[in-house]
């Protein structure tokens, strides 16, 4: 069995996305684009990966990591100059797949068709047919006395009719290196942009008498290339259906798979339903049985099981077994929702752990807090965390009951079953099962309403009381 390497060319600028970011850095369901690539290669060929540089190459480098080599390109002189830059890394015999970082939907069972249709090829180009073939190179195919020949046309040297045709270079290749070697440094910028085309080493290799295969593949989406916005959308659009549909042969029920966005690392648990108009990112994992959404956003949380997440935002977060949050609840970065606890309308917790079945069903902000379990906070609880200059951190006790609308003005400690009065703002710590209370004593005034009613009533109103 030959050594199998592979090769992808990431160093263009991608003009045609009007981005600061890299092209092949752009992300599609929470990881950029490169790394479907460089994973599916990757899997192909034992990690035996080289990624050619060139514009961004820092950033590349950094997302990318250690594990893979890299080749700069330091001028982009086209798709056959950036393969030249990978050749000395090379070695001098066995397989080389060539992908390119800007068409990430391509999988590893499509890379060993590649490899298998190659056989004892000097170069396999892997094509398909596609319905508006702008943009893409062009395969042209004819038979000769040789035999049966192709020719790959790029858009900007295709004429009229070339253009017609619907058959199109991927711009995925599998070359014996043999070949690569002795022919790739032959290339010349004859055309129409000036650059090195890779494409030429098709024609050129067939006529030092080489045979070239084309390897065509039904499922045109899985060549899809991103070189602008659209089809970025589009590229996402496929993965996300890639993403629900192995989520749900895994267990997982979804209410409307075209209105939920999940990443790509996001996991999932079965018997979990997740309702429309839901979108799961970056690394978050969720348990079983859980009900997640409509209207969910979970942004790199973990979430474990039989959960209740309705209408909520929660990030960087852990919310424990059998919680029930929202509707309409902002769990931020830092928080630990204990197991049966519940968070609810209008509620936000920041940076706070929250213990075993504590309550905050309404209208609260819970901002630095440590609650033991069997808590109550009552409607309107605030957690006076910020002093204008600095954050504070409080505690409340097991079983201690806040009442409605009191300010807690941290630092604070508030011992186990305290009993805070309604509508205390409380300044001092409360010892364990004391009752604090802060508030004006009541006055009635007799018969004030009434004037007072009187006297702010529009006067226009006045006048009609007055004709009656
Ligand atoms: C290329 C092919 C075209 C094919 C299409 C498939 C050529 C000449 N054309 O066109 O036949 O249909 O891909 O998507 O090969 N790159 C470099 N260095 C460079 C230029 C490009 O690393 O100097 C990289 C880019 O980062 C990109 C890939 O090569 O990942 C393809 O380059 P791009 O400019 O997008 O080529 P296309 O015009 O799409
Ligand atoms: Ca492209």
């Amino acid at each position: 069995m030959l050594e199998t390497w592979a090769v992808v060319l990431a160093a263009g600028e991608g003009k045609r996305m009007v981005s600061s970011l890299p092209k092949v850095l752009h992300p599609l369901c929470g990881r950029p684009m490169l790394r479907y690539v460089v994973d599916a290669a990757a899997a192909v060929t034992g990690g035996k990966v080289i990624i050619v540089i060139g514009r961004g190459a820092q950033l590349v480098r950094e997302e990318m990591g250690a594990r893979w080599r890299y080749a700069l390109q330091e001028e982009q002189l086209g798709t056959g100059h950036a393969l030249m830059q990978a050749l000395p890394q090379l070695p001098a015999e066995g397989l080389l797949l060539v992908l390119c970082g800007d068409a990430p939907l391509i999988e590893k069972e499509h890379l060993e068709q590649l490899i298998r249709e190659h056989g004892r090829s000097a170069a396999t180009v892997l094509t398909t047919g596609l319905a508006d073939p702008a943009g893409y190179g062009r395969i042209i195919r004819h038979s000769g006395d040789s035999g049966a020949r192709i020719r790959i046309v790029e858009e900007s040297d295709a004429s009229a009719d070339e253009k017609k045709i619907s058959e199109v270079n991927s711009g995925i290749y599998c070359f014996d290196i043999k070949y690569l070697r002795r022919y790739l440094p032959a290339l010349t910028p004859d055309n129409a942009q000036r650059e090195y085309y890779l494409t030429d080493l098709v024609a050129l290799l067939q006529e030092q008498g080489h045979r070239v295969s084309a390897c065509r593949i039904e499922d045109w989406r899985v060549v899809l290339g991103i070189n602008d916005r659209c089809q970025l959308a589009e590229a996402a659009a496929i993965m996300r259906e890639r993403i629900n549909r192995s989520l749900m042969r895994q267990g997982v029920t979804m209410v409307d798979p075209s209105s939920t966005y999940i990443d790509f690392d996001v996991q999932i648990g079965p018997d979990t339903v997740i309702w429309p108009q839901t979108v799961i990112q970056g690394r978050t994992v969720i348990g079983s049985a859980c009900r997640i959404g409509p209207g969910a956003q979970i942004i790199n949380a973990e979430i474990h099981d039989r959960v209740i997440f309705r209408q909520s935002v929660v990030e960087e977060s852990v919310i424990e077994n059998e919680a029930l949050v929202g509707p309409f609840a902002y769990i931020r970065p830092g928080s630990r929702i204990g197991p049966g606890v519940k968070i609810g309308d209008f509620v936000e917790v920041k940076n706070s752990r929250i213990d075993a079945g504590t309550k905050v069903p309404h209208l609260s902000y819970v901002g630095d807090v440590d609650i033991g379990g069997g808590a109550n906070l009552g409607a309107g609880v605030i957690v006076v965390n910020f002093d204008g200059r600095r954050k504070h951190r409080s505690s409340i006790g097991r079983g201690a009951f806040i009442g409605c609308n009191s300010n807690l003005i941290s630092p604070l400690e508030i011992g186990e079953g305290a009993f805070i009065a309604a509508g205390t703002t409380v300044t001092r710590n409360v010892p364990p099962g004391a009752l604090a209370i802060a508030r004006t004593d009541q006055e009635n005034c007799p018969g004030a309403a009434d004037r007072l009613l009187k006297k702010s009533q529009p006067q226009k109103e006045k006048a009609e009381e007055e004709k009656n």
